[in-house]
């Protein structure tokens, strides 16, 4: 249990450049996770999301450089050596996929791909980490009876409740899930978002949820982030996000939420698409696609501001003030 008050994931100003890009893949991300919460980061694909969630492992794309601060309940991680980075990636952080088959391998039991982690760094003895293994099978929903069975033998949802159970293996402050549910079906995704937030309860670990499903995000967030085009659009408590968007750009995805937005099945994809790496951007990165864009938003990148009176719920748009208050078609 981490019961420190340290954040899980505190990333400051995060920079991230890739060769033969004109302008950084992340570009000033700041984002927190505090101890036990649990965040939403959302955006459509190409957004950013899987490097923003890879950097608190430091797994950054070959040739990438990375400027700013990623503190993993407070280690600075982009600095660590060698040895504490391997104890931070078996130990304080842990990663779930989209796709539990490609996590394990396929000619393991399921109780050594469950222990065989702790006990590589010496953590727990084989008794102590099969005891674990039991608690956390059990936790997810499964039994000691999984532990001899090998992966071809559970089913997806079964096995990336595993996937989750081997996660939590190592206590960690930090849970990373990226688009964890997206390979299941849409009653497993429901089963295994409830588990999730079961356990961020009973092991009190931050939860970082990437996803680019808005339905997902509302079900089992504290907070959101939006991302666009490596950049935090908006950020707040989940209800302010799902309730008065401050940002176009969330208003245009809810509205093509149908769900969400209450517009009875009609889907309103967003046109245009978002902006080309290569080149540099000066602005905003959602004008080109934005109805209430002027020649300020083409030159200017619009800093995060807090809604008045709403200091956690930011959002960087020249013209917040302009949206309703309730999602609207932009
Ligand atoms: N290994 C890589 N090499 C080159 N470009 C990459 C790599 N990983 C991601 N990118 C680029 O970074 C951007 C963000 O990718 P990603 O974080 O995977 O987005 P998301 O998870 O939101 O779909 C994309 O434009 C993608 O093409
Ligand atoms: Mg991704």
């Amino acid at each position: 249990m981490n019961t420190s008050d340290r954040p899980a994931l505190e990333i400051r100003g995060l920079r991230i450049h890739l060769p033969g890009t004109g302008r950084p893949v992340l570009d000033g991300i700041d984002l927190t996770v505090a101890g036990g919460e649990t965040v939403a980061l959302v955006g459509e694909s190409g957004s950013g999301k899987s490097l923003t969630a890879r950097s608190a492992l430091r797994l950054l794309p070959p040739g990438a450089t990375a400027e700013g601060t990623v503190l993993v309940d407070g280690h600075d991680v982009l600095t660590l050596d060698a040895a504490r980075l391997r104890a931070l990636r078996t130990g304080t952080v842990a990663m779930v996929f989209q796709d539990p088959r490609a996590a394990v391998n396929p000619l393991r039991r399921i109780g050594d791909f469950l222990t065989e982690s702790v006990c590589l760094t010496r953590t727990m003895t084989a008794a102590q980490a099969r005891t674990r293994a039991v608690e956390l099978l059990e936790a997810v929903g499964l039994d000691a009876s999984a532990l001899a069975k090998y992966p071809n033998q559970v089913s997806g949802g079964m096995l990336q409740r595993v996937v989750i159970a081997a996660a939590l293996m190592g206590d960690p402050a930090l849970l990373l899930a990226d688009e964890p549910t997206t390979a299941l079906d849409v009653t497993t995704q429901a089963e295994v978002v409830a588990l999730l937030g079961r356990l961020r309860e009973r092991f009190g670990t931050g939860l970082l949820f990437v996803t680019h499903d808005l339905d997902l995000a509302a079900a089992i967030s504290d907070r959101v982030y939006v991302m666009y085009a490596g950049r935090i659009a908006e950020s707040g408590p989940a209800d302010e996000i799902f309730e008065r968007p401050r940002h176009p750009y969330t208003a245009a995805l809810l509205a093509s939420t149908p769900r969400l937005a209450n517009t009875r099945g009609r889907l309103a994809a967003i046109e245009g698409r978002p902006p080309d790496l290569r080149a540099a951007l000066p602005g905003c990165a959602f004008a080109a696609r934005c109805a209430l864009a002027t020649e300020l938003c083409e030159r200017q990148a619009p800093l995060p501001l807090p809604a008045p009176g709403l200091p956690a719920h930011q959002a960087a748009c020249h013209h917040s003030d302009r949206l309703g208050r309730t999602a609207i078609d932009v």
